[in-house]
């Protein structure tokens, strides 16, 4: 019985890594230690700054980010712009959107979302800081995930500095060589190289930190309120914590007379 289960259990587990090993190259994520990781963490409004900064010089060439009103960089707990900061942003980066009713496009207002951008084929930027994940496993148990979070911001930061310089050509396409990407063949050349932009707080613009300040930004595009629904958290537990205490002390007292009575009927031990 033990023997039989002791095989069933290593021929579970060699199949469990076999699979794994199946997904072929790829799956690398580096765990980047980020502002707003853990309970208290909270978005670095200077790092969703040089993010944005990179979406809309370098990204925004092929990817959109339909989904995220251009007003919410004037929301609060963000990017932390004024309205006017907002429609100087657009002007300056002369950004349109298309009009439906117009049917052409005209220069973008603080309440139009950021455009869309399907020219190259690239995926919306919007919510792809919670489609991807980063941590899984072991095994597909998702525990690190539950330690962790979903890790789509590392994904994607690592997305953007793991590429191994190599690249192989397919039926006429250029595939670049990664080591984040499932499979490990991906169709994005890579997009950064040192020096790409030029930060305005003066940051160096190394690969790594533009990576991480855009993969924080699309944190933030993902999930706007994650700093509201951290403290709405935090309250709720404090709450639920009094309301425990509360609650003992009440079932105490009420069973007080019982328990009094009991002990004073029974025989001593
Ligand atoms: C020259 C066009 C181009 C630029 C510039 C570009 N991308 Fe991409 N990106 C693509 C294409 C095409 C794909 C689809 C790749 C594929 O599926 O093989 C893609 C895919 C992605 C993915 C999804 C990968 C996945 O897991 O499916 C992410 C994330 C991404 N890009 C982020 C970025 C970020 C961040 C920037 C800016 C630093 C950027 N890209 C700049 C063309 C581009």
């Amino acid at each position: 019985m033990l023997r039989k289960l002791a095989i069933s259990t290593a021929a579970a587990l060699a199949l469990l890594t076999g699979a794994a090993q199946a997904a072929g190259e790829g799956g690398h994520v580096t765990n980047y230690a980020f502002s707003f990781d853990g309970p208290f963490g909270t978005f670095d409004q200077d790092q969703l700054q040089r993010g944005l900064q990179v979406y809309t010089q370098i990204c925004s060439g092929c990817h959109g980010l339909q989904y995220v009103p251009l007003r919410s960089l004037a929301a609060e707990g963000g990017i932390g712009w004024s309205e006017d900061e907002v429609r100087a942003y657009i002007e300056q980066n002369f950004i349109e959107v298309y009009d439906e009713d117009l049917q052409d496009w005209r220069p973008a207002v603080p309440n139009d979302n950021f455009p869309a951008n399907d020219s190259v084929g690239a995926p919306d930027l919007s919510l792809m800081a919670k489609a991807r994940l980063g941590f899984h496993g072991p095994w597909g148990t998702g525990l690190n995930a539950l330690v962790n979070g979903i890790g789509g911001p590392e994904y994607i930061a690592s997305l953007l500095t793991h590429y191994t310089g190599e690249e192989v050509e397919q039926y006429g396409t250029y595939l670049y060589e990664n080591e984040t990407f499932e499979g490990g063949l991906i169709s994005m050349a890579p997009p950064l190289w040192d020096d790409a932009v030029e930060y305005a707080d003066g940051t160096p613009a190394t690969v790594d930190q533009m990576a991480q300040d855009v993969a924080a930004f699309l944190m933030w595009a993902a999930e706007p309120h994650m700093m509201a629904r951290k403290q709405m958290g935090f309250v709720a537990i404090i709450i639920l914590g009094i309301f425990s205490v509360l609650l003992y002390l009440t079932n105490k007292r009420l069973w007080a007379p019982v328990k009094a009575r009991a002990k004073g009927t029974q025989p001593a031990e």
